[in-house]
């Protein structure tokens, strides 16, 4: 079975097309980074315009790729799936009422997609022998979430963020500090020169929940550059890093050994991020269990892993109704 992933909830637009629910056939990634630097941020009106703009072509690129277009007549997939949310609203509904359209007009099922879900799915997409129950770091632009995973569809909330995402804190303190948008790479990169003992930023919840908190992080990191001008702004990026990878890896580490998971593995855009992905190969290697790090591409926003989320859905609860509409605040369906 051929499915046509479509992923448009923030500022990719993507699609890919992914077979037997984990080959990936094509993968195509549009990303309007240009669009937003100037405003330091997405600007959600013109991320909608875009994905607009971008969605004939990223989606003929991606079925052009996968040889979809090879044959005949006939509908050139078995199935389209979209992310239905969390994201922007106006984002998801491009992507979302294109697919229904393609749907409609192949007759083939059209699947919703939770992008949180679709992140999930990035790791069993490369990893086909994963050991259940993993413990899944899942860290972007809108989430943080630490999350038990007893296997697909399977998902037990362990902890996440009171305030901001680990990935807003790295764009709010990039931006702070001049670095531009995306903040996540910028700091990832100049923090590789800095000396993360320079400053001893807070690690807050540190020994309770399994919650996060990086909101004082970011105004501690603005106080401190106030009260030292003189700071080298490497050594406050790498004293930021530190700090963020710091918690998020001791919690990380703490859940896999008290669930007794059989992996440690991380997601979402700050999954890419150098410092983390060291950690918590050392923290998995400590306790003896294997960490599953996405490859880059596959971290960050992408439709192979909506594609590949869809799949299952489509096989486990069946299609979606075309009625079905996009839910920016959409959370991961939990189990008890
Ligand atoms: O998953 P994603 O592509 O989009 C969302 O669903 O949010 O994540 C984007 C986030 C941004 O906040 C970006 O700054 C961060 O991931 N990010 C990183 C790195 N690459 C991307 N954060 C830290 N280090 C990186 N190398
Ligand atoms: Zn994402």
């Amino acid at each position: 079975m051929r499915v046509l992933g479509i992923e448009t909830s923030c500022d990719e637009t993507a699609a890919a097309v992914v077979e037997g629910g984990r080959e990936v056939r094509s993968s195509v990634v549009s990303s309007q980074v240009d669009l937003h630097a100037r405003y330091g941020g997405v600007v959600p009106e013109l991320a909608g315009r875009a994905h607009v703009e971008l969605f004939t072509q990223v989606v003929t690129e991606a079925l052009e790729a996968a040889g979809a277009l090879d044959g005949a007549g006939g509908s050139p997939v078995d199935a389209v799936a979209a992310t239905c949310g969390p994201g922007l609203v106006g984002s998801l509904l491009v992507g979302l009422s294109g697919a229904k359209g393609l749907a409609m007009g192949w007759g083939v099922p059209f699947v919703g997609v939770n992008h949180l879900e679709g992140h999930l799915f990035a790791s069993l997409i490369e990893q086909p022998d994963l050991g259940w129950p993993l413990v899944v770091l899942l860290v972007s632009g809108g989430h943080t979430l630490l999350v038990e995973m007893e296997g697909p569809g399977a998902y037990r909330l362990l902890g996440q963020t009171i305030d901001d995402a680990a990935g807003e804190a790295y764009d709010k303190v990039a931006r702070y500090l001049g670095l531009g948008y995306p903040g996540g790479p910028a700091i990832d990169r100049l923090a590789a020169t800095g000396d993360p003992k320079a400053f001893a930023f807070p690690r807050a919840m540190r020994d309770d929940s399994y919650d996060f908190s990086f909101s004082g992080l970011k105004t501690s990191v603005v106080r401190t550059v106030e009260r030292h001008p003189e700071a080298a702004t490497q050594d406050v990026a790498a004293s930021f890093q530190e700090a963020v990878v710091d918690v998020l890896v001791a919690k990380a580490a703490r859940a896999t050994a008290a669930v007794g998971a059989r992996g440690l593995c991380i997601g979402g855009g700050v999954a890419a991020n150098s410092l983390l992905r060291r950690r918590i190969a050392e923290a998995a290697d400590r306790l003896g269990v294997p960490a599953y790090l996405p490859t880059l591409a596959m971290c960050t926003d992408n439709a192979a892993m909506v594609a590949a989320a869809g799949s299952w859905r489509l096989d486990h609860d069946g299609p979606s109704p075309l009625s079905l509409g996009a839910d920016p605040n959409l959370f991961l369906p939990l189990i008890a």
